[in-house]
């Protein structure tokens, strides 16, 4: 719940939450014992049916043995830039994620481990040496995922899904989330933004709301099928804030440390609303417009 991780209002409006809703007298929830996907109920999908429950696969029962919510999810949503998520486990059972950039140690040999503990009731991080068990891959875990929408669906729609959830993911990262980015480094690097004071300035609130709020509800929207938060509440909001706000706040900090550099950053967000993915905002062409108004007409009849 709340603006920056709405799973249950994605959930409810999405025809797996309607499913459900509708037949909630299909899902034997009070079955005594194990509770199978594909054997004890098929009307719908619940958050556990998804990311942890057992389900039915061409070998029989999958059981699933955890209750890691991270096992079957590929991407990390939260940070500003998404990226796919490696998971290593050692000896111990400790667990760690690696961001697929970042280099996978091999199977048996050491590494140190950072972990965070409570000592004298406050969190500090402590170095642990663990030897390498097993190494499960961002696309494994999916595999993982993909098991249970095997069973309400085909491979080419869930790949097709995939598909889709993918590109949105990446589209938010490269047009959005990197250059925003990148403008908040230069900003720190010029001096203007001071990075222990993270909320001074407005570009920072803006900055903040844009891949905490918005950027992530899109992300999530798109993860589970949930088309308004896809669309209305996330990456509407994030091109309407990065384009009136984010950019305009971009210079106008820049303006506060001195003119020189209000100008070097107005030509900076002049240059880089030029690239090709941005430039629909100065207009269509005539062709694109007399495209987009016989599309209208052919659909809509007018
Ligand atoms: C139809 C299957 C399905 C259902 C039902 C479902 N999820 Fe998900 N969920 C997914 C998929 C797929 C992803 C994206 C996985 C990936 O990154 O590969 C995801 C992602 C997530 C994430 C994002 C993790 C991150 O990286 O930030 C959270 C949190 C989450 N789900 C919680 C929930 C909750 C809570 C519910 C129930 C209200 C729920 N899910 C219902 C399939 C489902
Ligand atoms: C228990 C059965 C079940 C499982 C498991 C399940 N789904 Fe669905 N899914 C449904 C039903 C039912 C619908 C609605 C079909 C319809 O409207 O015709 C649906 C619809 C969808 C849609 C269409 C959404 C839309 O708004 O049009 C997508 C995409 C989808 N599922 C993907 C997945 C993915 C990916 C997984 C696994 C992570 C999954 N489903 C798991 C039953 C399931």
């Amino acid at each position: 719940m709340s603006p920056d991780h709405p799973q249950i209002e994605i959930y409810n409006e999405s025809k797996h939450g309607i499913a459900f809703y509708a037949n909630r007298d299909l899902m034997a929830p009070d079955k005594p014992g194990e509770w199978v996907l594909g054997r004890d109920y098929s009307a719908a999908p619940t958050c556990a049916t998804c990311h942890i429950s057992s389900y039915m696969n061409p070998q029989g029962v999958f059981h699933a043995n955890t209750h890691d919510v991270g096992e079957r999810i590929s991407w990390t949503l939260g940070p500003v830039i998404r990226t796919k998520l490696n998971l290593v486990e050692y000896e111990d059972g400790f667990k760690e994620d690696y961001p697929d950039t970042r280099e996978l140690p091999t199977i048996g040999s050491e590494v140190v481990t950072t972990e965070k503990v409570v000592e004298n009731e406050t969190l500090v991080s402590r170095e642990v040496p663990r030897r390498v068990a097993r190494i499960v891959t961002w696309d494994q875990r999916r595999e993982l995922m993909k098991g249970a929408c095997r069973n309400c669906h085909n491979d080419t729609y869930i790949d097709n899904f995939y598909k889709h959830f993918d590109d949105l993911v990446v589209l938010y990262n490269e047009k959005f989330a990197r250059p925003a980015k990148n403008f908040m480094e230069m900003l720190k690097t010029d001096g203007v933004l001071n990075p222990d004071a993270p909320f001074e300035h407005e570009v920072q609130w803006v900055f903040w709301e844009l891949w905490h709020h918005e950027g992530r509800r899109a992300r999530h929207g798109a993860s589970m099928m949930g088309p308004d938060y896809t669309h209305w509440h996330e990456m509407y909001e994030v091109a309407k804030h990065y384009y009136s706000d984010f950019l305009p706040a971009v210079v106008h900090a820049a303006e506060t440390k001195n003119p020189e550099m209000g100008r070097k950053y107005a030509a900076l967000v002049e240059n880089h609303l030029a690239r090709e993915e941005h430039t629909w905002m100065k207009g269509l062409s005539v062709e694109e417009a007399e495209k987009l108004r016989s599309t209208y007409e052919a659909r809509y009849d007018q």
